[in-house]
C-alpha cells in the first residue's frame, strides 16, 4: 500500500482539472498534519478568502463528529477541508455538504452511495465517508467560515481484516473501485462547489428532496444514539431545518444532534477524541 493516497503527482493532476473545470478552489497538498481542519480555521483567522482546500494524506489526530477521532494510516484515506464563508451558516449545511460528498462519491466510482442522517456516507449500509463540519473564525466578524472536513475510506485492501473496524465500516476498494484517489477528489469538490452555491440560493428546501431520496432505513425501525439514553421509533425523515424526525410511540420526535443507527463506526480505528479548540460543528 503506497504511504499516500493523493500525493504531489495527484496533486498536480487535480490542480489542472480544478482550473480547466473553473472550480474557484485553491489546493493545498500536506503530506502530514495534525488535522486539515485546524489548518483550514487557522486559514480562517487569517482572513483567507473562501476556496481554500486543504488536502492531507495523514493525519496525526484527524477528528469526526461527537467528539471522535478519525484515524486513517497513510495512504488509506481521502482527507481534506474546504473555507467557505456563508453569511448565515445553519446546520443544513452539513447536511447539503453530505450530499454533495455521496454524489460525488457516485460519479467517480459508480457505487450507489446513501446517506445516513446527519451526513455519513454509506455504501451497502456501510460507512464509506464521514464529514465535520464546523464553524471557525469569530462569529460575526470577517473571520467567521465553515470547515467542512471529509474523509472517505479509499484503501483497506493491504490492511489485515483483524485491523479493520467492524462490520459497519468499509473502504471502496473493499467495494471493488481502483480508481485514483486524486480523480474522487475532483469529483467530490465539483458536487461541493455545486451543491454550496444551490445551498446559497434556495436554502437546504431546495436540496430536501434529493437528500431524502438517499436517506438510509427511511420508514424502518432505527436506533437513535443520544448522549444521555438511546431512542427507538420509525425513521420519518428530515425537516427543511435539518432536524430528523423520529414516531415515537405516539409522539413525533425532532432530533438536532445524535447519532443514528448505533456504531458511528468509519475510520479504522475509534477512541474517544481530544477537541483541540475546535469550533462547534454545525
Ligand atoms: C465523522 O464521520 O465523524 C467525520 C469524519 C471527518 C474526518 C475528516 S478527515 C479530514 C477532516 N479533518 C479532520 O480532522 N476531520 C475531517
Amino acid at each position: 500500500m503506497s504511504r499516500e493516497a493523493v500525493g504531489s503527482q495527484g496533486a498536480e493532476w487535480l490542480r489542472l482539472r480544478v482550473a480547466a473545470r473553473g472550480l474557484p478552489y485553491r489546493l493545498r497538498l500536506h503530506s502530514r498534519v495534525v488535522s486539515t481542519q485546524d489548518l483550514v480555521a487557522r486559514a480562517a483567522r487569517n482572513s483567507t478568502s473562501e476556496g481554500l482546500v486543504v488536502i492531507a494524506d495523514e493525519q496525526t489526530a484527524g477528528r469526526g463528529r461527537l467528539g471522535r477521532s478519525w484515524v486513517a494510516p497513510a495512504g488509506t484515506s481521502v482527507m481534506f477541508s474546504v473555507l467557505w464563508r456563508p453569511t448565515a451558516p445553519d446546520p443544513t449545511l452539513a447536511l447539503a455538504a453530505g450530499l454533495a460528498v455521496a454524489e460525488g462519491i457516485e460519479a467517480a466510482t459508480g457505487l450507489t452511495i446513501s446517506l445516513k442522517w446527519p451526513n455519513d456516507c454509506l455504501v451497502g449500509g456501510r460507512k464509506v465517508a464521514g464529514l465535520l463540519v464546523e464553524t471557525v473564525g469569530v462569529p460575526g466578524s470577517p473571520s467567521a467560515g465553515v470547515a467542512v472536513g471529509v474523509g472517505c475510506n479509499v484503501a483497506w485492501a493491504g490492511i489485515p481484516k483483524a485491523e479493520r473496524p467492524g462490520p459497519n465500516a468499509t473502504a471502496l476498494d473493499l467495494e471493488g473501485w481502483d480508481g485514483m484517489p486524486a480523480k474522487l477528489l475532483l469529483e467530490l469538490l465539483e458536487r461541493l462547489e455545486a451543491r454550496y452555491r444551490q445551498w446559497l440560493a434556495t436554502g437546504f428546501e431546495g436540496l430536501l428532496d434529493h437528500w431524502v431520496q438517499r436517506l438510509s432505513w427511511m420508514g424502518r425501525e432505527v436506533e437513535l444514539h443520544l448522549p444521555d439514553r438511546v431512542v427507538q421509533g420509525r425513521l420519518l425523515g428530515v425537516r427543511t431545518d435539518g432536524r430528523l424526525q423520529l414516531e415515537v410511540g405516539d409522539q413525533v420526535m425532532l432530533v438536532a444532534a445524535g447519532d443514528l443507527g448505533g456504531s458511528g463506526g468509519g475510520s479504522l480505528r475509534l477512541r474517544d477524541g481530544h477537541l483541540d479548540d475546535p469550533g462547534p460543528a454545525i
